[in-house]
């Protein structure tokens, strides 16, 4: 039997392989579909990849002085962008379980001189922050790859201040992935088969005590995929 410990090993590994090997997950996978406009991409240094499926730092605008946190931040991309929206006064945390990710984001963030950026190495089901000490989560393409999303939204809505917003971009699906497609390990890392239908991802947000969550995307009209790319956001009361 997998255990949820080595679902993260097998991820971990697999996300260390493609940041020390591939330019972006763009160049593999079908789930990915982070739309950035050229120009946003051209303004980061080499070494800044996507490995997200949206733009959550376009989902809801960040204020300057505003304090986020990104789930999964990979080399660091959402997080750069969202240091340059919050502003000197702002503070961005990136949270990450693979060393190699943090190396990299830690290698980007010197390269662009931000101060106002730090990154923790972390487990996004029980978060490395202090309770009532963030203005906004954004997470990209991470939260279907985690095998306890209930531990992953209790703990945003501990870390967020009332009046906080959950902006997150991932995979959701059309209709529940089957057992063989959650054991296939190629499906499963390359952030299809670990997600769960849209209204039922929503539901875990509610669950988590958050208010006037929701979901937005464009699902498949055909039958020739069951995953698409959704915003989901909500507010802690
Ligand atoms: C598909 S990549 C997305 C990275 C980044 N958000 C982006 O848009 O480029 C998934 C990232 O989430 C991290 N990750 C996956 N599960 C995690 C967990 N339970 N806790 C912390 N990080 C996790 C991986 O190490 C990887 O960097």
């Amino acid at each position: 039997m997998t255990t949820s410990n080595d679902l993260k090993t097998v991820i971990s590994q697999e996300y260390a392989g493609r940041i020390s090997g591939a330019s972006s997950c763009c160049d593999t996978d079908e789930s990915c579909n982070a739309s950035y406009p050229v120009e946003v991409l051209d303004s980061m240094p080499e070494g800044v990849v996507s490995f997200g499926c949206g733009t959550p730092t376009t989902i809801g605008s960040l204020k300057p002085g505003e304090w986020v946190l990104d789930l999964g931040s990979g080399a660091g991309l959402d997080c750069f962008l969202a240091a340059r929206e919050v502003g000197p006064q702002g503070r961005v945390i990136g949270v990450d379980f693979t060393p190699a990710m943090l190396e990299r984001a830690n290698e980007n963030r010197e390269k662009l001189g931000l101060n106002n950026v730090e990154f923790r190495m972390g487990d996004i089901e029980s978060l490395p922050v202090e309770a009532n000490s963030i203005d906004v989560i954004l997470s990209n393409c991470v939260i279907n790859l985690a095998p306890d999303k209930d531990a992953v939204f209790r703990e945003a809505f501990r870390v967020l201040r009332s009046g906080g917003r959950l902006m997150v971009s991932d995979i959701v699906l059309t209709r529940p992935a089957t057992g063989e497609e959650i054991r296939d390990m190629a499906l499963l890392t390359g952030c299809i088969s670990g997600s769960l239908p849209a209204e039922e991802y929503v539901g875990k947000v509610e669950s988590a005590g958050f208010v006037d969550a929701r979901w937005a995307g464009d699902p498949p009209t055909d039958d020739t995929r069951f995953w698409f790319s959704a915003s989901i956001t909500a507010t802690k009361p």
